[in-house]
């Protein structure tokens, strides 16, 4: 075996523009980074709001190993029976206790060790759940002795929460990816103790678009204050994206790089 887990993150995978986008380019980054382990955030897979069996089993067609998501999880009831039922999907292990689905979960193959993947929620700006840190601890007291191989998504609003956790999880686990707000930020680094880490990985899906939403829609609530109904952007799909290469057996990280593919454009473009 190699000495090193070759990684890749999908950022929330939006609607059918998002899925189609894993189609088309995942195949592209499998050939040049050739992972071992493929995650994906599929939040808003179906429309953009929540999961169903059909996205999933098109996600996992294409060769995600295991999905993630977050707040937008609950919003659509087919995904609550797939939380109960698919062993490889998870959400914020920091719900009251009561809710459908878990909060973490191991993957292993015959080429790999067992791989944990946590998921977890912020809350500022976002639902009062319970604290994200604690959580974490209880969670890691749970997965540390099966595992050194350890990823954290932390879905959460804003940077300083998820800089705050980033932190609080240097050394003990191999990476915390932020995702939630489908914008990409520049941060990807291996932190002092060896955790990988970025605040926010992106979006996989429409980027003519307001975060995956139509963009006159998105006009129409900031405008006028009052709610339109949510619907997915379809032109430019993107798949954003972080590589990162987890070493065994510390489980520590070597090496991490984001990208938004194709690139997004950085001059304007002669019609
Ligand atoms: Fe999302
Ligand atoms: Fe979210």
């Amino acid at each position: 075996m190699n000495n090193l887990i070759k990684t890749l993150f999908i950022g929330d995978v939006v609607g059918s523009t998002g899925i189609e986008a894993v189609k088309q380019f995942l195949p592209i980054l499998v050939e040049k980074y050739k992972p071992d382990f493929i995650l994906a955030n599929g939040e808003n897979a179906a429309a953009g709001k929540g999961i169903t069996e059909a996205e999933a089993d098109l996600l996992f067609s294409y060769g995600i190993n295991a999905l993630t998501s977050g707040n937008h999880i609950w919003e659509n009831w087919k995904g609550k029976e797939l939380l109960a039922n698919c062993p490889n999907l998870i959400r914020p292990f920091n719900y009251p206790s009561g809710n459908l689905g878990k909060g973490f979960l191991f993957f292993e193959n015959e080429r790999l060790p067992q791989i944990a993947v946590l998921n977890l929620q912020g809350r500022t700006y976002m639902q009062t759940i319970d604290c994200p840190f604690k959580a974490a601890d209880y969670a890691l007291s749970l997965i540390v002795p099966k595992t050194s191989y350890i990823i954290v998504d932390f879905h959460a609003e804003t940077t300083a929460e998820k800089i705050a956790l980033a932190n609080y999880l240097d050394g003990r686990v191999s990476a915390v990816i932020g995702t939630h707000t489908h914008v990409q930020t520049a941060d990807a680094q291996i932190m002092q103790k060896g955790t990988a880490y970025i605040s926010d990985v992106g979006m996989t899906g429409p980027y003519d678009s307001v975060v995956g939403l139509r963009k006159d829609i998105a006009y129409k609530r900031f405008t006028l204050q009052t709610p339109f109904k949510y619907q997915v952007a379809t032109q430019e799909p993107r798949i954003a994206y972080v590589y990162f290469e987890m070493e065994i057996p510390s489980g520590k990280s070597n090496y991490i790089e984001s990208q938004i593919f194709p690139e997004l454009s950085r001059k304007r473009l002669i019609e």
